[in-house]
C-alpha cells in the first residue's frame, strides 16, 4: 500500500474512493458504508441517550504519511479543512527523511481509589502492602478475557496526603489493558478491589476510578526532514528550518503559545481519534496534563536544526482502543481501522502520534513562512466556490 497520493485532493470524492480501492487501503464492498455516515437512528438510540437524530462531519484521509516503514492512509473526521491539508503536507515533508518513527509503551492505565476515615495510615500502608497478591486477584478476578490476552494489574502504590476534608489514602494500581482504551476495565477493577482495601485499612472508599493521565502509556514520535525540501518561492530550505526551530523554541518560553502549538498537534490526533471511535476528551485531558507535568505547561514537541536536517520530536500518553465500546460499534470506526491496516492499540497510538508530529511541522512551517491566513484563506475560497455551486439554484 502506497500512501503517496499526489494530487488526491484534486480528485473528485468518487475518484478519491476508487483511488483507495486501487491502493487497497478500502474494499470496493466498503464504499456505501462511507455515504451513511456509518451510524443509523437504531444504532444510535444504543450508543447514545435522548438521542432525536444524527449529525455528520466531513471524513477525509490524510495522505503521505509513511509510520515505521509502513505507508499508512489516515482516516480523519474534522470540520476544519486546513487540518486534512496541513497533515498531507507535513506527511510528504517528513516522508522525505523516511517518514516518522514511533514506539509506543505496553499499555498502562491507572486505577484510584480514595479512601477516607483510615483510622491509622501507617498500619493501613502495611496491610496494604502484605496483601498485594490479594489485591491484583481481586482487581483481575471480573476480567477472565483481560487476562488470557496478557493483560491485568501490574502494580500497586500509595500515598496519604491532607486536603480540605480531612487526610485521605490514594491507593493506584497500574493495569496494563492490552488493546483496549481501558475506561472501563480499570473503572470494573477498581470498583471490584474497593471493598478489600476497605477491609484491610479500616477505611472508607469512596472515588473508586481510572485516572485520565496516562503518563505509562505514552508514544515517541520522531523525524528527521532534509532542510532543503522546507524551501519555499522565496526562503531557502535553512532559513525556514531556523525559523521552524525558533517558533518551536517561542512554545518553550511562553505558555499562551504551547497551548497554541499544542492544539496543532492535537488537531490531526484528535481527527483519528473520533474517526476511529476514541475517546477524544479523555485524549485531550491527558496530553495538556502531560505537557505540565515539569510543573510549568509546556510544547508536547520540538523542532531543533542539526546540520542540514530539521528533528522533530513528540511525546505525549495516548490511551487509544481498537476494541470495546464505539471503536468496536461503529461501523465506519471499523472501517477506518481497515484503512489503516490496524489491528493493535499501539499500532493505532503510534499513527495518531505520527499524524500529531507532521501536523505540528505543517502548522510551524506555514507560521515561520507565509502565515497560515493564506493557506487557509486558499482553503476558505475552495470551499466558498464548492458551497456557493452547491446551493446553486438548478
Ligand atoms: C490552527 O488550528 C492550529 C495552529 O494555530 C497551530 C499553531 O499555531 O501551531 C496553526
Amino acid at each position: 500500500m502506497n500512501s503517496r497520493l499526489s494530487g488526491f485532493h484534486r480528485l473528485s470524492i468518487a475518484e478519491r474512493r476508487q483511488s483507495l480501492v486501487e491502493s487497497r487501503a478500502l474494499a470496493p464492498d466498503a464504499l456505501p458504508a462511507l455515504d451513511s455516515g456509518g451510524l443509523s437512528l437504531d444504532l444510535a438510540e444504543r450508543l447514545g441517550e435522548n438521542v432525536v437524530g444524527l449529525w455528520s462531519l466531513p471524513l477525509s484521509v490524510g495522505a503521505n504519511l509513511r509510520v515505521n516503514g509502513r505507508d499508512v492512509l489516515v482516516p480523519m473526521v474534522t470540520e476544519e479543512p486546513s487540518v486534512v491539508a496541513g497533515m498531507s503536507h507535513g506527511a510528504l515533508l517528513a516522508r522525505a527523511g523516511g517518514g516518522v518513527l514511533c514506539q509506543a509503551s505496553p499499555a498502562l492505565m491507572f486505577g484510584q481509589l480514595q479512601v477516607m476515615d483510615v483510622p491509622d495510615l501507617a498500619l493501613a500502608c502495611q496491610a496494604l502492602a502484605a496483601a498485594r497478591d490479594a489485591l491484583t486477584t481481586a482487581a483481575d478476578e471480573p476480567h477472565p478475557t483481560l487476562r488470557s490476552l496478557g493483560g491485568g494489574t501490574r502494580a500497586w502504590s500509595w500515598r496519604s496526603v491532607t486536603s480540605r476534608e480531612g487526610d485521605m489514602l490514594i491507593v493506584q494500581a497500574a493495569i496494563d489493558v492490552r488493546d483496549a482504551m481501558g475506561a472501563n476495565a480499570v473503572n470494573t477493577s477498581m470498583e471490584a478491589v474497593a471493598p478489600l482495601v476497605e477491609r484491610l485499612t479500616g477505611g472508607r472508599a469512596v472515588a473508586r476510578i481510572l485516572s485520565n493521565l496516562a503518563d505509562e502509556r505514552v508514544v515517541c514520535a520522531s523525524c528527521q526532514v532534509p532542510v532543503a525540501v522546507l524551501a519555499t518561492a522565496d526562503m531557502a530550505g535553512a532559513v525556514v528550518a531556523r525559523r521552524i526551530a525558533e517558533v518551536s523554541a517561542f512554545a518553550e518560553v511562553d505558555v499562551h503559545r504551547a497551548v497554541t502549538h499544542n492544539k496543532g498537534i492535537m488537531n490531526g490526533i484528535d481527527a483519528v481519534a473520533v474517526a476511529t471511535g476514541n475517546d477524544w476528551r479523555a485524549i485531550e485531558a491527558g496530553a495538556h496534563a502531560y505537557a505540565s507535568r515539569n510543573g510549568v505547561y509546556g510544547p508536547l514537541s520540538t523542532w531543533t536544526l542539526q546540520g542540514d536536517q530539521l528533528v522533530g520530536m513528540l511525546e505525549l500518553p495516548l490511551a487509544v482502543g481498537v476494541v470495546g465500546g464505539a471503536t468496536r460499534a461503529h461501523p465506519q470506526a471499523q472501517l477506518c481501522l481497515r484503512m489503516m491496516g490496524i489491528a493493535r492499540a499501539s499500532e493505532l497510538a503510534e499513527v495518531m502520534a505520527a499524524t500529531g508530529l507532521v501536523q505540528n511541522l505543517a502548522a510551524l512551517r506555514a507560521l515561520a513562512t507565509e502565515g497560515i491566513q493564506q493557506g487557509h484563506m486558499r482553503l476558505h475560497a475552495r470551499r466558498g466556490q464548492a458551497l456557493a455551486q452547491s446551493e446553486a439554484p438548478c
